[in-house]
């Protein structure tokens, strides 16, 4: 767990500076483009979100501009990382959004603080173990009937696209990548106390929405 955490802050150090390059390349066509499919399906009455891996601060930017009445949180272990969140939410004069170096399988927050939790592109980089304790985190942060948010890679089904992605797990994913992606989301997310209720597809990814069932997984 402290070599994960060592090796992982070592690496997004290392790529934090052209880690952004990656949404330019893939998502060009709003419409196909994970990231505002999150901020559409977001519900209006959802005030509090945390964004657990915030990474450069993507997804959370864009639901914080989305509507400045709602408070995002975002925690990442990585300081260059959240250095670079930091530089663009100032920079989008994005004035609602929170941002810590916290380990997101224990953040410091009290049970049931948020309505909302997402997490981007980032369960499929953990050892299962790992993964775990960052769903029983979700979970134990998000209020009864609150939401789940996740975009996760998807393999696209057909032609050049499918092809491509193939072989990109090859050069930049860990061990047991192509395991994760054919994961039972149903199942996944009811062993935490999730009830699935949307799987939307975008390029290359998907964005499961769940809700946190009372009694369950807390
Ligand atoms: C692939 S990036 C995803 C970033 C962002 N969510 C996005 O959608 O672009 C994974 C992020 O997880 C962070 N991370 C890895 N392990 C973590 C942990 N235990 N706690 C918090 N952040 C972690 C890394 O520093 C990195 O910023």
């Amino acid at each position: 767990m402290k070599h994960y955490r060592f090796a992982s802050s070592l690496f997004y150090g290392a790529i934090a500076g052209i880690y952004d390059l990656l949404d330019v390349v893939l998502f060009r066509v709003p419409a196909r483009n994970p990231r505002m499919g999150l901020v559409r399906a977001l519900r209006p009455e959802i005030r509090s979100v945390i964004d657990l891996c915030v990474g450069t601060g993507a997804s959370s930017i864009a639901i914080a501009k989305a509507d400045e009445a709602r408070c995002v949180v975002g925690v990442d272990l990585s300081a260059k990382m959240l250095g670079i969140a930091s530089h663009k939410a100032e920079k989008a004069d994005a004035r609602n959004i929170e941002l810590y170096r916290m380990d997101a399988t224990a953040t410091t927050f009290p049970p049931a603080s948020f309505e909302a939790v997402t997490t981007s592109r980032s369960l499929h980089e953990f050892p299962p173990d790992l993964r775990d304790r960052i769903m029983r985190e979700a979970r134990r942060l998000v209020a009864n009937h609150g939401r789940l948010y996740i975009i996760e890679w998807e393999r696209p089904t057909r032609g050049l696209a499918r092809f491509i992605f193939g072989i990109f797990p090859l050069l930049f994913e860990p061990r047991g990548f192509r395991e994760f992606l054919s994961l039972d989301w149903e199942a996944f997310l009811r062993r935490y106390g999730f009830e699935l209720e949307r799987d939307e597809s975008y390029t290359f990814s998907r964005l499961l929405i769940a809700r946190a069932v009372e009694g369950q997984g807390e």
